[in-house]
């Protein structure tokens, strides 16, 4: 069955944790799901991750949706979560008409990156029926923002306090905090009555999210914030430098990788083709 919005909400109080992990495409959000993670987020960093744009402001509504659609069909229990890229929630009758596409395409949700112009956006979306996550302290897509820890500082730490008070107050079931220093992303998951889903944000969230590439070693960088699981890269390399040396040594396919087809066929056609030869 698929995770409610109402189910991930409970976890705060009855855990265990949220488990949340960014994903693009529907075999990993297959395999996703088999292992039971409980959101799929297609982040707007499929942008940088997966479509080498140089930054996320590039993504588009269109984007969005080739890929919400893949892990949409992939995901058969996790909540699909639809991350709402740089434009596509400048005015509310925007953002509703592409929160609403969102979910004609299979999301289950959508998040929005959460600064005080957006409060009335989540608003007006969430009373749409539509469940929001909201996303606050480092927001990729907020121009000239430096991808560094936020609230540190007594008044940014307030503004994170009142934009996490006011997400709640908006109709958010849910909050990502990301790069938020743990002792501030303690206090709002205290003050919340919704979950918090932490990255880089410490150990005290309701819940934790990872970009997929990152916990599978397929990043370019390593962050702090991070774990790496798995050492993809050297998987990747490994596997096509061994496929590429044995085509070109004629050790692949082999006998088991190809098809037969009936003696009598094959000689019928050797003799005619023989026969022609000797004719030319
Ligand atoms: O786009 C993304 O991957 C995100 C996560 C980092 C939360 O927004």
């Amino acid at each position: 069955m698929k995770l409610s919005k109402e189910t991930l909400r409970r976890r705060k109080n009855t855990g265990p944790k949220i488990t949340m992990l960014t994903c693009y495409d529907y075999p990993t959000a297959k395999l996703l799901d088999t292992c039971g993670i409980d959101v799929q987020l297609i982040g707007d960093s499929v942008g940088t991750n997966i479509l080498g744009y140089p930054d996320v402001s590039m993504v588009t509504v269109a984007d969005m949706v080739h890929h919400i659609k893949a892990v949409a069909r992939g995901a058969k229990k996790s909540f699909v979560l639809g991350d709402m890229p740089f434009g596509s929630f400048k005015t509310k009758t925007l953002a509703l008409a592409n929160a609403r596409l969102f979910m004609q395409e299979g999301a289950d949700g959508v998040k929005i990156e959460t600064e005080k112009e957006s409060v009335d956006i989540i608003a007006h979306v969430a009373s749409s029926g539509i469940p929001v996550c909201a996303h606050i302290g480092y927001t990729p897509q907020t121009p000239g923002l430096c991808p560094s820890v936020q609230g540190k500082d007594l008044e940014r730490a307030r503004e994170l306090i009142t934009l996490a008070q006011q997400s709640e107050k908006s109709g958010a079931f849910m909050i990502v905090l990301e790069l938020i220093p743990e002792k501030l992303s303690r206090l709002i998951t205290d003050l919340l009555t919704i979950p918090t889903i932490g990255i880089g944000a410490g150990r005290y969230c309701d819940g934790q999210v990872q970009v997929i590439l990152d916990t599978l070693g397929l990043s370019e960088k390593t962050f702090r914030h991070a774990k790496t699981y798995a050492d993809g890269s050297s998987l990747v390399k490994d596997a096509a430098m061994q496929y590429i040396y044995e085509v070109r040594n004629g050790l692949f396919p082999a006998e088991i990788n190809s098809a037969s087809m009936p003696d009598d066929v094959f000689n019928t056609l050797s003799h005619a083709l023989s026969q022609k030869a000797t004719a030319l």
